[in-house]
C-alpha cells in the first residue's frame, strides 16, 4: 500500500493542504522511526512493526481536509479536533482499521473521556488514547512538529513540547511526561 497515494485520493494533490499534509506527515513518520530506533535499543526484548508504524505516521492526519481550519487551507466543516476521528473513518473505508485507530487517538497526549465530558470538547465521549506502542510513538513524534506553514519544517525541543501541554491541566502534562519518559528516555 502506498500511503501518500491514499492522501491524494482524499485530497487535492495540487492543494496546499495536500503539500502540507505531505511535509508534516514524512517529518512525524521520520521521526517515529528515530524515536523506534532509540526504544528497541533500549528495549531489545520488544518488536515493533515499523512498517506498520510508517505507514501509520504518513496518514494520521488524513482528516484534517474534512475540517475548518483556514491556515491550512482545509475547507471542511467540521472543527479541527475531530480530524482524528475523522481521518480514522477514512481509513476504515480503506479496510486499514489498525491505522484508522492511530488517526484517532494520536490528538495531544491522548484526550480521555473525562476530558471530553469535563472540556464539552466536540467529541463523542470515550478515550481516545494511544494504547499500542505504535500509536504512542506516532502521538509523541506529531508534538515535534507543526502543521502551521511558516513553522512546517522546524523541529520542537521536548522541553517546549512539555511546557506547552501546562495548558491542558496537570492530568494531561503528566501523561505526556510519562510518554516522554518511556519513549524520549527523558
Ligand atoms: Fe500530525
Amino acid at each position: 500500500m502506498n500511503p501518500i497515494e491514499i492522501l491524494a485520493r482524499h485530497h487535492d494533490p495540487a492543494s496546499p493542504t495536500f503539500e502540507i499534509l505531505v511535509v508534516h506527515s514524512t517529518l512525524v513518520a521520520r521521526k517515529a522511526l528515530e524515536i523506534a530506533r532509540g526504544w528497541s535499543e533500549r528495549h531489545p526484548e520488544e518488536s515493533l512493526d515499523l512498517d506498520f508504524l510508517s505507514e501509520a505516521a504518513l496518514l494520521h492526519d488524513i482528516g484534517i481536509g474534512l475540517c475548518e481550519a483556514p491556515e491550512l487551507h482545509c475547507s471542511g466543516t467540521e472543527p479541527y479536533l475531530c480530524h482524528g476521528i475523522l481521518g480514522r473513518g477514512l481509513l476504515e473505508k480503506e479496510g486499514l482499521p489498525l491505522h484508522a485507530l492511530v488517526c484517532e487517538r494520536h490528538t495531544g497526549a491522548g484526550i480521555t473521556a473525562a476530558e471530553v465530558r469535563g472540556g464539552g470538547l466536540p467529541l463523542p465521549e470515550r478515550d481516545y488514547l494511544p494504547v499500542s506502542p505504535e500509536e504512542k510513538i506516532i502521538c509523541v513524534a506529531d508534538k515535534f512538529y507543526s502543521k502551521k506553514p511558516t513553522r512546517l519544517w522546524r523541529e520542537k525541543e521536548p522541553a517546549a513540547i512539555a511546557r506547552s501541554m501546562d495548558r491542558w491541566g496537570q492530568e494531561v502534562r503528566t501523561r505526556w511526561d510519562a510518554l516522554a519518559s518511556t519513549f524520549l528516555g527523558s
